[in-house]
């Protein structure tokens, strides 16, 4: 059975910056407490006439040119975002189009700030079965578009943009595991409670808003992100020590001190970068790997953890050789 490998990475980040200083003329909030309670600076917000599916072209190309590729190459699309385009059709049918990639697969998942580490899982599936030899496999997300932004505990975390890898099939490895789990129980704590087939009055009328119980979720992410770590490893029969990056997702400098701690992984192992772009959910996990991959700090053959967690709450993990 064929191992799937990634052989191209790419990210885009829209062009606005909106700094904690530019959020403190909209909330009651000080660039000293965004920074201490979630070590952002500066997040990125979308144009008005910019959508998902932009961001997620954006960063497919730079993938696409990354893995010396074309997109007719690709045969299989997966988009992680929830914040699509439109309701339908998939984000990832629109980026098809875009791409001039006619045929294949294209659809989305939804797993939240989880939502790439489900899409690689799927990708990976495919190709070790041998159903697709090259995938688009990306994270994009318009957060900034279902902010409350009156909501000084929730828009201060934030932001908006898009990752993208591409996958091949190998003798290699590769990815070497992927680990997925969700727990419906805790739907309530990050949520946005409005949608199209429930609450659609209020969709009309006031629009769809993230809602957040931060303590708790802030404690389940830690465990949740700690304990998968060590699961990835011992399904590798791997130690700790034998990673040579752990990149997390990026939704507070606090959470991934704290997996670290409890971990005991120094943090000259975990690739950081949430100070410049907030939390951007799906697309949070594949811009930190680009941004890695592109300064050189990862490198081919490294051992790199890859982690998400989010609403639902979903989490998971892969453990790939680069
Ligand atoms: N600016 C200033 N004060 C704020 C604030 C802001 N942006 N947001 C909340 N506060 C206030 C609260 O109202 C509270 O005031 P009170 O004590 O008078 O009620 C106080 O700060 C402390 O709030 P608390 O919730 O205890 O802070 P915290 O240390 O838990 O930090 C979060 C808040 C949201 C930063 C933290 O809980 C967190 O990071 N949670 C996880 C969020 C996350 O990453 N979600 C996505 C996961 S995918």
């Amino acid at each position: 059975m064929p191992f799937s490998r990634i052989i191209g990475t790419g990210g885009y980040l829209p062009e606005r910056v909106l700094t904690n200083t530019d959020i403190e003329n909209l909330v009651d909030t000080t660039d000293s407490w965004i920074i201490a309670r979630s070590g952002i600076r500066e997040r990125r917000i979308v144009a008005e006439d910019e959508f998902t599916c932009d961001l997620a072209e954006k960063a497919s190309r730079k993938a696409i040119q990354a893995a010396g590729k074309r997109p007719s190459d690709i045969d299989l699309i997966i988009v992680a975002t929830s914040t699509p385009d439109v309701v339908f059709p998939s984000t990832a049918c629109l980026l098809q189009e875009r791409l001039g990639i006619i045929g294949p697969p294209a659809f989305d998942v939804q797993a939240v700030c989880a939502g790439f580490l489900f899409a690689i899982d799927v990708a990976d599936k495919f190709i070790r079965t041998q159903s697709a030899k090259c995938a688009l496999v990306v994270g994009a997300e318009t957060f900034s578009r279902i902010l409350d932004w009156s909501d000084r505990r929730t828009c201060v975390l934030f932001g908006d943009g898009a990752g993208a890898v591409i996958l091949e099939s190998s003798d290699e490895p590769g990815i070497l595991s992927t680990h997925l789990h969700s727990d419906g129980r805790f739907k309530d704590l990050l949520c946005v409670p409005t949608g199209v087939s429930r609450n659609y009055q209020k969709l009309q009328d006031g629009g769809a808003y993230v809602t957040m119980e931060g303590g708790e979720v802030f404690r389940w992410a830690v465990t949740a992100m700690s304990d998968i770590v060590q699961e990835t490893l011992d399904a590798n029969s791997m130690t700790l020590d034998q990673i040579d990056w752990l990149v997390p997702h990026q939704a507070n400098s606090r959470i991934i001190s704290a997996i670290g701690k409890r971990l005991g992984l120094p943090v000259n192992k975990v690739v950081m970068t949430v100070e410049k772009h907030g939390n951007t959910s799906a697309a949070s996990v594949p811009l930190a790997l680009d941004e890695a991959v592109r300064d050189h700090r990862v490198k081919p053959g490294n051992f790199v953890l890859i982690e998400g967690f989010g609403g639902g709450f979903t989490w998971g993990s892969a453990m790939i050789k680069m």
